[in-house]
C-alpha cells in the first residue's frame, strides 16, 4: 500500500476538510444525531461557520454535552413515527440527514415519515441513511441488511421536489479492525480482494461537505478518475471531496495495518471459497434463516 494512504490515517486527510464560506445552505436538520455517525456529522458540520443544526432523537440526554450546549444546536425530542414531530423538527432546514440505524422495518418506516416531513416542510434535499458498500448493484433479498436502503433510494425517486443524496463510502474501517480482536478471524476468498474502507471521521467530514454543498445530490461513491457529475460545485472549489472513500485494501492488507498498529498479528482462518460462501448465504436465505449474513462470519 503506498506510504501515507493508510486508510487509518484518512480520518487526519485534512485535504477533505474544506468549509465553504459561499455555500447557501445553513440549517441542517440530523434525525438519529445522538448515534455514534450522527454526532461526528453533527461536529463536522459545526465546522461551517454558518451552519446551524436541528437535531432530532427520542432521547437528547445521549447526546455529547458539547453539542446539546452548543448555541447553534436546537435539539427537537420526539418520536420517529410521529409525522407531526418530524415536520417540526426538519422546519426550515437546507438538508435533512437521516443517521438512523436499526432492524428492516424500522430503517424504511422511520425514513419515509422523514422524507415525507422534509418534502412537506419543501426541503430540497435528503440524504439517506446509508454509508454503506455500493448496494445500487443488489436486487431485493440479496443482501437483506440492504434492503431498506434499496426501498428507500427508490421511494425517492418517486419524489418531484425533494431529491435524494445516496452516500457510498464501503465499511467503516473501524469495524474491520475490530474483527482482527477476534481469535480467529475468519475470511473467504483469496483475502487478497479489495474493500473500500471510510473511518466514521473521515465519512463524517464528507457528508458534512456534501451537506453543505446544495448540488450535491443522488449517489456519490468514489474516488471517481474525474470529478462526479453530480457534484458540479466540488469541481470548482472543492478538489478532493469529490470522493468518499478512505482507502480501498484488502483483507491481508487490513491485516498488516492491524499487525503494524498493535504489534500482533491476527490469527486469519481461511472459511472457504467466495462461491461456497455464495452457496451458504443462498442456502440461508432459502430456509428463511434470521441473521442469515452470520454465515459469513
Ligand atoms: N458501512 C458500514 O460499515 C457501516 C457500519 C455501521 C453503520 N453504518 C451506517 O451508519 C449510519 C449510522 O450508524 P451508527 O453506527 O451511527 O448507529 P448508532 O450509533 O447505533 O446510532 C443509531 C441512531 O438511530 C437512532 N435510533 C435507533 N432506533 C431508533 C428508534 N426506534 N427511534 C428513534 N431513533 C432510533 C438512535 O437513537 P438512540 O441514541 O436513542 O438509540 C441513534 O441516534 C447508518 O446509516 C448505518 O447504515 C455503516
Amino acid at each position: 500500500m503506498p506510504q501515507g494512504r493508510s486508510y487509518i490515517k484518512s480520518s487526519l486527510n485534512s485535504n477533505i476538510i474544506l468549509r465553504m464560506s459561499s455555500s447557501t445552505v445553513s440549517t441542517v436538520a440530523i434525525a438519529g444525531i445522538t448515534g455514534k455517525l450522527g454526532q461526528l456529522i453533527a461536529k463536522a458540520v459545526l465546522g461551517y461557520p454558518q451552519a446551524n443544526i436541528r437535531g432530532f432523537c427520542r432521547d437528547q440526554s445521549k447526546l455529547s454535552p458539547d453539542l446539546s450546549s452548543d448555541p447553534r444546536v436546537t435539539i427537537l425530542q420526539g418520536s420517529s413515527d410521529d409525522p407531526a414531530a418530524a415536520r417540526k423538527a426538519v422546519q426550515g432546514s437546507d438538508v435533512v440527514i437521516c443517521a438512523y440505524l436499526g432492524p428492516n422495518d424500522f430503517m424504511v418506516q422511520s425514513q419515509k415519515i422523514l422524507i415525507d416531513a422534509a418534502e412537506a416542510e419543501k426541503v430540497p434535499r435528503y440524504i439517506a441513511s446509508d454509508w454503506a458498500l455500493d448496494y445500487t448493484k443488489l436486487k431485493l433479498g440479496d443482501l437483506p441488511p440492504k434492503d431498506p436502503m434499496i426501498e428507500i433510494k427508490a421511494y425517492m425517486e418517486t419524489k418531484k421536489d425533494i431529491k435524494g443524496v445516496h452516500i457510498l463510502n464501503g465499511a467503516f474501517m473501524q469495524l474491520v479492525q475490530m474483527a482482527f480482536q477476534q481469535d480467529p478471524v475468519g475470511y473467504w476468498g483469496s483475502g487478497d480482494e479489495k474493500w473500500d474502507f471510510t473511518s466514521y471521521e473521515t465519512c463524517a467530514e464528507y457528508t458534512a461537505a456534501i451537506a453543505m454543498d446544495p448540488s450535491a445530490v443522488g449517489v456519490i461513491k468514489g474516488p471517481f478518475p474525474n470529478p462526479p457529475n453530480p457534484c458540479p460545485h466540488f469541481r470548482q472549489k472543492v478538489p478532493i471531496t469529490h470522493t468518499v472513500r478512505g482507502d480501498r485494501v484488502s483483507f491481508k492488507e487490513s491485516a498488516d495495518i492491524f499487525t503494524k498498529q498493535n504489534g500482533k498479528k491476527p490469527n486469519m482462518k481461511l472459511l472457504g471459497t467466495q462461491a461456497e460462501l455464495r452457496e451458504k448465504m443462498d442456502e440461508a436465505r432459502e430456509k428463511g434463516e434470521i441473521g442469515w449474513p452470520n454465515v459469513m462470519l
